[in-house]
């Protein structure tokens, strides 16, 4: 039995999250054996009980399930993002998720279809470990790089180039992040050496973001750490029509637990939007069928994919890509293309 935690989280996250929930009950009824569990963890949780994600509920989700679907978090009623941290970043790093996988498929009748793009980002370390200091006119973030992290997320992502036999490259600023980036041009290039198959090649990121821009054909698969990765993957979500079709899938290769995945999409809980029924859905059916992918599930994550594209192809669009229809109508027109 595969046990599956939701945790639709604040603002827009709840709302795509009510349009993937169907596609596991439909997976179940194609005779997938899962169990989902809803988890009240977020803004609203912790507003009214002052708990973000307690330690049991963690070591719950650490050794009784298998992956969680996530929302989004994030809310203006908690301005300093605490619980956002302690939720979501404590799963990613607790559970160890160092690799974060951010594909861009352009999606049919935009202007970038046929581009594919993927962004591996690591996701537990590096600028985002939360190591530092304020003090009167002095502020410090730390950012701590380790090779273990370093190595399994290039790892995934020299693996991820021989399968698709496409190219790699890789973001960085060794040149003056000396110390951290310095070890990812080292472990990079150990890879390089132990993968001559792989067309593999290092840029400056600086560099790197402005050939994106003027010609993303050029690139295939970059790995990244989790800052260069956060920003890269927000500019390869805008080739794809933006925010709200951004799908990504964070995986603990080493499976130091029974929980090695979380599937979210790349927005965050939108409070522009939110509850007012425009958010997208896509990016959180496209992170659904990525769930479905690691599962081993092949046919529904392909199905759900299908059933995305055949909607755009179709001309249905929610306001963020300049159509009409609403978070729900969206999600009901994909899941009305789905295999019985
Ligand atoms: P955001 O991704 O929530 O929104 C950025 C822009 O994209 C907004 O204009 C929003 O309306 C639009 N957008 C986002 N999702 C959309 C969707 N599904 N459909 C259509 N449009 C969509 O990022 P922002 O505004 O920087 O952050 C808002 C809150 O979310 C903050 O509290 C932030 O900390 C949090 N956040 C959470 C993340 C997560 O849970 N993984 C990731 C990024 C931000
Ligand atoms: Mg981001």
């Amino acid at each position: 039995m595969t046990r599956i935690a939701l945790i639709s989280g604040d603002g827009a996250g709840p709302e795509v999250m009510a349009e993937a929930e169907p596609l596991l009950d439909w997976a179940r009824a194609r005779g997938r054996r899962l169990e989902a569990k809803h988890l009240p963890y977020g803004a609203e949780h912790f507003l009214a009980t002052a708990e973000t994600l307690p330690e049991a509920a963690f070591e719950d989700l650490r050794d009784e399930f298998d992956a969680i679907l996530f929302g989004a978090v994030g809310d203006p009623r908690v301005p300093t993002g605490r619980h956002a941290e302690e939720i979501l970043l404590r799963l990613r790093r607790g559970l160890e998720l160092t690799v974060n996988f951010r594909p861009c498929r352009p999606l049919p009748g935009t202007r970038m279809e046929g581009l594919h793009l993927e962004v591996f980002r690591e996701n537990t370390e590096g600028a985002y470990c939360l190591q530092g200091s304020t003090e009167p006119g002095r502020a410090v973030d730390l950012a701590v790089h380790t090779e273990g992290a370093v190595r399994r997320l290039l790892e995934a992502a020299f693996a991820r180039a021989r399968a698709r036999g496409c190219t790699l490259t890789l973001a960085h600023k060794a040149n003056v992040l000396k110390h951290g980036h310095g070890l990812w041009l080292r472990v990079f290039q150990d890879l390089q050496a132990a993968h001559p198959e792989v067309p593999a090649r290092s840029l400056h990121a600086d560099a790197l973001l402005c050939a994106l821009v003027q010609d993303p054909t050029s690139f295939d698969i970059i790995a990244a750490d989790n800052y260069l990765g956060d920003l890269i993957s927000d500019l390869t979500a805008a080739f794809a029509g933006g925010m709200g079709t951004a799908p990504s899938l964070s995986w603990a290769p080493h499976r130091p637990f029974r929980c090695t995945a979380l599937a979210e999409p790349v927005h965050g809980s939108a409070p522009d939007i939110a509850g007012k029924g425009l958010a997208n859905p896509v990016g959180m059916l496209l992170s659904t069928a990525l769930l479905f992918s690691h599962l081993g599930w092949e046919a529904e994550a392909q199905a759900v994919e299908e059933a995305v594209a055949a909607t755009l192809r179709d001309g249905a669009r929610t306001r963020d890509l300049g159509g009409n229809l609403s978070t729900r109508e969206m999600g009901t027109a994909i899941r009305d293309r789905l295999p019985r």
